[in-house]
């Protein structure tokens, strides 16, 4: 079978990690080119170090590109919807990273237009394509854990990111969380009905200054009155801190933090493990990979994209309605933001 050809736009932390992931492990699809208005040497010389001949500044080069046939939008959130729109009208399929957009109205007008140019689209929620969260959500849906009842997700980054990043991050529930509502949906296969927010800045001053919190709780109720809460913080000092449990009528199933052993180590000190594996680059690499192999065999073999449209808009209605519930400080349903009624 002839190779899925993709242009990746955007060469910065997640360009960077889906560049080496398909050049290593996705046999399936090959790299014809790189764009980034911002390229410079050090950026050419990385792409060629992962195979990328083809590198360039200018982004229509790759949507316009001939021997393309799909494109991996990876550039800030702020370039999403223009890029995708563009790409659609050229006829390449759509790999975009999380979130689309900001704002609802443009992430529903960007979205008709994919339909309409009936290319394929997915959005990069690469912890469904982890295979502990794949397993968790196989004992739900075969009924192992039976009607879910509770869900817990306990997400936390090791660092912030650098305060020009969050100020363009769209807030923790926009950046962050919403890898956390994807996975409530996924896991559960249900949608939420109401949130109730709350937030803090604890970590660093400056976050609060950019007008967003570090710290955030959120409770959420599922159409069949589940319960779930998530929390996330932007600095836990131990590592990535990943955590996941769906509790239903029958049972039970969660995850808990991989780590690079499962040694442990006893002395008269105590016993100890070792730290949880430092970020996403660590903990989700495989399922980076994972994910384009999907996307390239919906593309190639006619395979159901895994997220797709639908998965796009309703995290962002979620994350929309915890914003709107920390500043409010009331439970806010998802009908009040959602504007697919
Ligand atoms: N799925 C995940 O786990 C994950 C992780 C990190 C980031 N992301 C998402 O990926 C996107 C990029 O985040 P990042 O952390 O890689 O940011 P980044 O700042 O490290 O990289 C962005 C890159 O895009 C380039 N760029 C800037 N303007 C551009 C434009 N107009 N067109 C094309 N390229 C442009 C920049 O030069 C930079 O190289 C964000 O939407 C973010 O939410 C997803």
């Amino acid at each position: 079978m002839k190779k899925l050809r993709v242009g990746i736009i955007g060469g910065g932390r997640i360009g960077k990690v889906h560049a080496t992931s398909i050049s290593r492990y996705v046999p399936t699809a090959e790299i014809i080119a790189l764009a980034d208005p911002f390229m410079n040497e050090e950026l050419k010389q990385w792409a060629g170090s992962v195979g990328i001949k083809e590198t360039t500044t200018d982004v229509k080069a790759i949507i316009d590109h001939k021997d393309i046939d799909a494109v991996l939008i990876c550039s800030p959130t702020n370039t999403h919807a223009d890029l995708i729109t563009a790409a659609a009208k050229a006829g390449k399929h759509i790999f975009c990273e999380k979130p689309v957009d900001t704002d609802l109205e443009r992430i529903e007008h960007t979205m008709k237009v994919v339909r309409e140019s009936g290319v394929l689209f997915q959005i990069g929620f690469n912890r469904r394509f982890d295979h502990n969260h794949m397993a968790v959500r196989q004992k739900v849906e075969d009924g192992t854990v039976g009607e879910p009842q509770i869900i817990k997700i306990t997400s936390r980054d090791p660092a912030p990111p650098p305060i020009d990043y969050i100020r363009i991050s769209g807030g923790i529930f926009l950046d962050q969380m919403i890898h956390d509502f994807d996975m409530i949906r996924y896991l559960s296969g249900m949608e939420v009905t109401e949130v109730y927010a709350t937030g803090s800045c604890m970590v660093d001053p400056e976050i609060g200054k950019a007008g967003d919190v570090d710290t955030a709780m959120v409770q959420l109720t599922l159409e069949n009155g589940a319960l779930g809460v998530i929390d996330n913080s932007r600095q836990a000092v131990y590592g990535y801190d990943q955590r996941t449990e769906v509790f239903g009528a029958k049972g039970c199933a969660k995850v808990e933090n991989d780590t690079k052993s499962l040694v442990e180590v006893s002395t008269r000190d105590g016993v100890g493990t070792e730290n949880p594996l430092y970020f996403f680059l660590d903990r989700y690499i495989d399922s980076y990979a994972k994910e384009i192999v999907d996307f390239a065999a919906s593309i190639q073999l006619g395979e159901p994209i895994k997220c797709g449209i639908d998965d796009a808009i309703r995290p962002v209605e979620i994350a929309l309605a915890a914003g709107r519930s920390l500043a409010e400080h009331r439970p806010v349903k998802i009908s009040e933001v959602s504007l697919s009624k």
